[in-house]
């Protein structure tokens, strides 16, 4: 299995995150679960900063906290309800993005692995 600092690089660096997280939104947007939660109108500035921060955390540049500050994802979510229903229309968009970003499949399967464990730690409602 690749150091996460490096996958980064190894897969191909800036346009495999843009495609992976431009692909997720398109399916965000087109979802009767995930949709509505999402406060703004436009989804682009949602899909900037989940981009930077993959992008960050894989070994890339560090964007994300530069801009953000300490991810403390668990804590940015809370405004939101994030129960199991929520939780498989995330990884069902994302499974879409991950399928279509064109990686080699020992690389598609450490991505997987790491969102499937991410999603299932930001649920913070039990339905
Ligand atoms: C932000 C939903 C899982 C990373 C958000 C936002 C929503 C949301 C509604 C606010 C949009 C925005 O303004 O940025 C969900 C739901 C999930 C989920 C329903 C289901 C489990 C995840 C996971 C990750 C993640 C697994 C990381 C691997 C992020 C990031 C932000 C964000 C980086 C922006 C935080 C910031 O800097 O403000 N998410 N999310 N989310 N989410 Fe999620």
């Amino acid at each position: 299995m690749t150091d996460p600092q490096n996958f980064y690089a190894e897969v191909g660096g800036a346009p495999v995150f843009e495609k992976l997280v431009r692909r997720f939104y398109e399916q965000v947007a087109e979802d009767e679960v995930l949709r509505p939660l999402y406060p703004e109108e436009d989804l682009g500035p949602a899909e900037e900063r989940l981009r930077m921060f993959l992008e960050q955390y894989w070994g890339g540049p560090r964007t994300y906290s530069d801009q953000r500050g300490h991810p403390r994802l668990r804590m940015r979510h809370a405004p939101f309800k994030v129960g199991p229903i929520e939780r498989d229309a995330w990884l069902r968009c994302m499974r879409v993005a991950v399928d279509d970003a064109g990686l080699d499949p020992a690389h598609r399967d450490q991505l997987w692995q790491y969102l499937t464990y991410a999603a299932a730690s930001m649920v913070n409602s039990p339905f």
